[in-house]
């Protein structure tokens, strides 16, 4: 009943649009009645083996307990593919490999699905391209997306989507579990650094800029790969930072910040979403009908699959326990709309499903759909044409050009925070000395998903990159530079060696931050920076020379000891393979940082307040206190704001309303800046948040220059959720404030 409902709207849907769009459309109706002619040609058997994924270790050689590096082992890949029809593959964890190896791997892999089963339905590989295609060796590879949110440059974000896919594809791999769409208002979460930040329009605007540079308009193209809109949803906003842990997210708030980053990745075409490994209101995601189902699928319309997180619908039996056995785990979820699982370790999955259907458990038109989805994105991809890496596009694996797009990312990142008597930039003939655990090290500057999983192994990190001191020698030469490390991230190894190197420095520039980790390693029990960081600093910040601080980290860690007798403060949060020759660029004035805050850089590690924040929040004068505000950053030059001028004092619901203001660069040297128009609803219905960022843009300014920058909002921006749980515009007074300018106009 319901499989017709569903094939019937698609096909009305696809006539329609043929009629009016004419070729384009005719794609769609061909992979639908493809989609359609093959389901029909598929077993039972055929059709569950398509919802499940394994890992690559199923499949491979295993010698004294190792997998790697990965061989396919025949015998295993004929009882996946053959005997148990599996429709994916994904990941490896323990080190990135070349792009033949990878070549070879996909190859055999799509070779026996489309030459060793009945009907040759090609295998679909997805891996984790956090920051680049980090697993293949040589990749270029990015800032963390919390990095890519801090340029608020939305073309370079486009960009490392167009060379993550033209670099997967290179790599044979044609679907990218990327971008995370949670959005980073809980900076204890280890997986902060794989986020957009705190905001709801610049996440949505960045993971749907992101999605079209992935995808393009067409991922059939061999340039192209599927994006993974991920983990739907909530998953970011652990009550307690700890990973895998339950959020508490009220429906108007789910409407009102976290679905709209994904109704944006959907609207951009994302292809696949996957789906939050904990639980929401006591709900795990992977059980929820209502998440997955109800909203996903029918009320923002996604029509691509939705595949599990690692191991998660097992984890509705032996963790969540909503589930009483294993197989009521995989009917709860598949139920509850999920189309693949990644299972990812042996066949349950679909054993446990063959099961459930013949027992009419699971109903035939729901499989259906599950495969209908699957089968349509890999028609869309163009696998069933071509399921083979493309060649091609070796040649274009970790240009020059990539390096240069990368570069500027890393540079437009990096966030001035303080800069007393304009210490920087430094000149080039300084006495410097560099300190700290992340002056030395690559991966204190990529962090997780970087090699490998952990990002922690230094030794496989390229030789040709450049540490942040490696940079800075580059810029000073050997001679001026001195090199302690005074600490580990977690241990003194002799401080007392760098206080007394100070003394006779020019300048101090202490690199401290995080170690590696992603996922649950990374969870933390106090935001505070670890306290050997903390002592090197104050020790320093005791001596006359003036210290520098160059923050590498996925979160923003406190600092507020160390942050008043700092002369200058660099966030570079984990800029990527260039970000040692970003942050000297920086340091030495070659590049003026531009970057701004995508987050709240908190001051204590018990206020965590963004700053969307309610009134009440705010619970005596200036209690809003904060080391950094959202949207903070500062340049080498300075920019003045003038003339705000709304067109209108009082808009109705249909009128737009036009805002300009003129920027000055008055300072010595050309810049970037980032106007940011913000707006309060002074009055509502629904508590409203002190302000809401909805508008940016980021423009150069040369010295004296001034530009006139425009803006237009119209009924939607002034919307919010409310009491009803539905989205209303209500009359009143609203203000805007742009810098430190404001209008106020009045909606009738
Ligand atoms: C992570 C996902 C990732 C998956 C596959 C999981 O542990 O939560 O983000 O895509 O592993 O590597």
């Amino acid at each position: 009943m319901r499989r017709g409902k569903f094939v019937f709207y698609f096909f009305e849907l696809a006539f329609i649009c043929s009629f009016l769009f004419g070729c384009q459309e005719q794609n769609i109706s061909s992979v639908s009645e493809q989609v359609e002619d093959l389901l029909n040609q598929m077993t039972l058997e055929e059709k569950v083996g398509q919802m499940t994924q394994i890992t690559i270790d199923v499949i491979s050689k295993r010698e004294n307990g190792r997998t790697e590096p990965h061989e396919i082992d025949l015998e295993k890949l004929e009882k996946a593919i053959v005997d148990h029809h599996i429709g994916s593959v994904l990941n490896i964890t323990t080190s990135a490999y070349s792009i033949n190896h990878w070549n070879e791997i996909i190859t055999q892999i799509q070779d026996f699905a489309i030459k060793k089963t009945r009907l040759g339905i090609p295998v679909i590989y997805g891996i984790d391209a956090i920051h680049g295609v980090n697993y293949t060796k040589g990749a270029t590879i990015f800032p963390q997306s919390i990095a890519m949110a801090a340029t608020w440059n939305l073309e370079l974000v486009g960009k490392e989507g167009e060379v993550a896919a033209c670099e997967m594809r290179a790599s044979g791999i044609p679907w990218n579990f990327n971008p995370v769409l949670g959005l980073g208002r809980q900076p204890l979460w280890p997986r902060l650094f794989e986020t957009y930040g705190e905001d709801v329009y610049l996440a949505s605007l960045m993971g749907a800029k992101y999605v079209k540079g992935l995808q393009g308009d067409d991922i059939s193209n061999p340039e192209k790969v599927a994006a993974c809109a991920k983990h739907y949803v909530g998953y970011s906003f652990p009550l307690s930072g700890k990973d895998r842990s339950p959020a508490w997210i009220p429906d108007r708030m789910l409407r009102e910040l976290f679905l709209p980053v994904f109704k944006a990745a959907i609207d951009a075409g994302a292809a696949t979403v996957m789906v939050n490994s904990s639980e929401v209101n006591g709900i795990p995601v992977h059980s929820s009908y209502y998440l997955l189902t109800e909203i996903l699928k029918n009320e923002l319309g996604f029509e691509g699959f939705i595949v599990s997180d690692w191991a998660d619908i097992n984890q509705l039996y032996l963790r969540e326990k909503v589930a009483p056995t294993q197989k009521e785990a995989v009917r709860l979820a598949v139920m509850a709309g999920i189309d693949m699982s990644m299972v990812p370790m042996d066949f349950s999955f679909y054993e446990l499903l063959l099961e459930l259907v013949n027992e009419g458990s699971v109903p035939m038109w729901r499989i259906n759909e599950a495969v209908s989805r699957i089968l349509k994105v890999k028609y869309e991809l163009g696998l069933f044409k071509n399921p083979y890496p493309n060649k091609k596009l070796k040649k274009n694996f970790a240009c020059d050009e990539f390096t240069k797009v990368n570069l500027q990312a890393a540079r437009e990142a990096i966030t001035l925070l303080k800069n007393n008597d304009e210490l920087l930039p430094l000149p080039k003939d300084k006495k410097v000395l560099v300190t700290g655990p992340a002056a030395n090290l690559l991966s204190a500057l990529n962090s997780g998903w970087t090699i490998t999983w952990q990002g922690d192994r230094e030794d496989l990190y390229p030789e040709s990159k450049k540490t942040i001191l490696e940079a800075i020698e580059d810029k000073t030469g050997n001679e001026n530079v001195t090199y302690l490390p005074g600490v580990t991230f977690d241990k003194d190894i002799d401080i007392n060696a760098v206080v007394k190197a100070a003394k006779s420095s020019d300048v101090v520039i202490a690199c401290i931050g995080e170690h590696t980790y992603c996922e649950s390693p990374g969870n933390i029990d106090d935001l505070t920076m670890s306290t050997p960081q903390l002592e090197l600093v104050k020790a320093l910040e005791k001596t006359n020379t003036p210290v520098v601080l160059v923050l590498a980290e996925g979160r923003p860690r406190i600092i507020n000891d160390i942050v008043d007798n700092a002369k200058a403060i660099l966030m570079t949060y984990l800029p990527g393979f260039e970000g040692g020759v970003a942050i000297s660029d920086v340091l030495f004035g070659d590049f003026n940082p531009c970057g701004k805050l995508p987050i709240t850089y908190p001051k204590y590690p018990n206020t965590l307040m963004c700053y969307d924040h309610k009134n009440s929040e705010i619970t005596a004068p200036n209690s809003y206190d904060v080391q950094f505000p959202f949207g903070y950053g500062l340049s080498y030059t300075k920019f003045n704001y003038s003339n705000l001028k709304l067109d209108k004092a009082v808009v109705t619901e249909s009128d737009s309303l036009e805002i300009q203001i003129q920027v000055k660069n008055v300072g010595r040297i050309g810049g970037k800046e980032v106007v940011q128009l913000y707006l309060t609803d002074l009055f509502a219905s629904v508590t409203p948040p002190v302000k809401r960022l909805k508008r940016f843009s980021k423009i150069l300014l040369e010295p004296g220059e001034t530009k006139t920058i425009k803006f237009t909002l119209y009924k939607d921006d002034l919307s919010f959720i409310g009491r009803n749980n539905k989205p209303v515009v209500e009359p009143g007074d609203f203000e805007i404030t742009i810098a430190d300018l404001k209008e106020i106009f009045t909606l009738k």
